[in-house]
């Protein structure tokens, strides 16, 4: 009995690895996306959160996106933080939304997790979102129109030829926190 029970831990152990490595094999293989998948984001806190009591007076009429949301960690801290309309994670990679929704079973969090390529997934209008992905991904999604009555947090990376109506400083190497307001 005590066989088959170590036989079922480890036979787990191994499907998890293997899914993993999978995973990450697939994200390597592609050139389309930007690959790092979770950040520390420890350090990104209280100025994001300054930014959101700062220019968003009434967080409930407005909904929170995160975009390449990755793990989600951002996501959880505004739903934790601020009440809000919706709440939303988009990311493309399937591991990161599977764990993610996993880790809500027990978190009970009210986010909507949703596995999608941001350049085909409608951002509701009137949203704070929320972005560490690069320039030509920021770029191209701006004139999409995607961002028409958005503010937008952006982590490191600025739009070509706007404007942030404010910029927050961050230790480490992310640097900054760049804030748009298409409202
Ligand atoms: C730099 S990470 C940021 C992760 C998270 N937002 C954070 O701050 O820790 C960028 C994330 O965007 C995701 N991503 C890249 N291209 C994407 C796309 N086209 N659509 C949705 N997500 C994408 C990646 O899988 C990755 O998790």
């Amino acid at each position: 009995m005590t066989e088959f029970l170590y036989i079922g831990i480890f036979g787990t152990l191994v499907f998890c690895m293997a899914l993993f490595a999978f995973q990450q094999l697939s994200v390597i293989a592609r050139k389309d996306r930007v690959v790092l998948v979770s950040s520390n984001i420890g350090h990104v806190e209280e100025p994001f959160l300054s930014a959101i009591r700062k220019y968003v007076p009434k967080t409930e009429d407005m909904n929170f996106v995160e975009i390449g949301a990755g793990y989600a960690k951002i996501t959880a801290i505004a739903t934790r933080s601020f009440p809000w309309k919706a709440i939303i994670a988009v990311e493309l990679d399937f591991f990161a939304v599977f764990v993610c929704r996993l880790k809500n079973k027990f978190k009970k969090l009210p986010i909507t997790f949703v596995k999608a390529n941001v350049f085909d997934y409608a951002i509701p209008a009137k949203s704070i979102v929320y972005s560490y992905m690069s320039v030509p991904v920021m770029n191209r999604l701006l004139k999409s129109g995607v961002f028409d009555s958005c503010l937008v947090l952006s982590l490191t990376f600025a739009f070509d030829g706007v404007e942030p109506i404010a910029e927050y400083k961050i230790k480490g190497f992310q640097k900054r926190l760049l804030v748009y307001d298409f409202r």
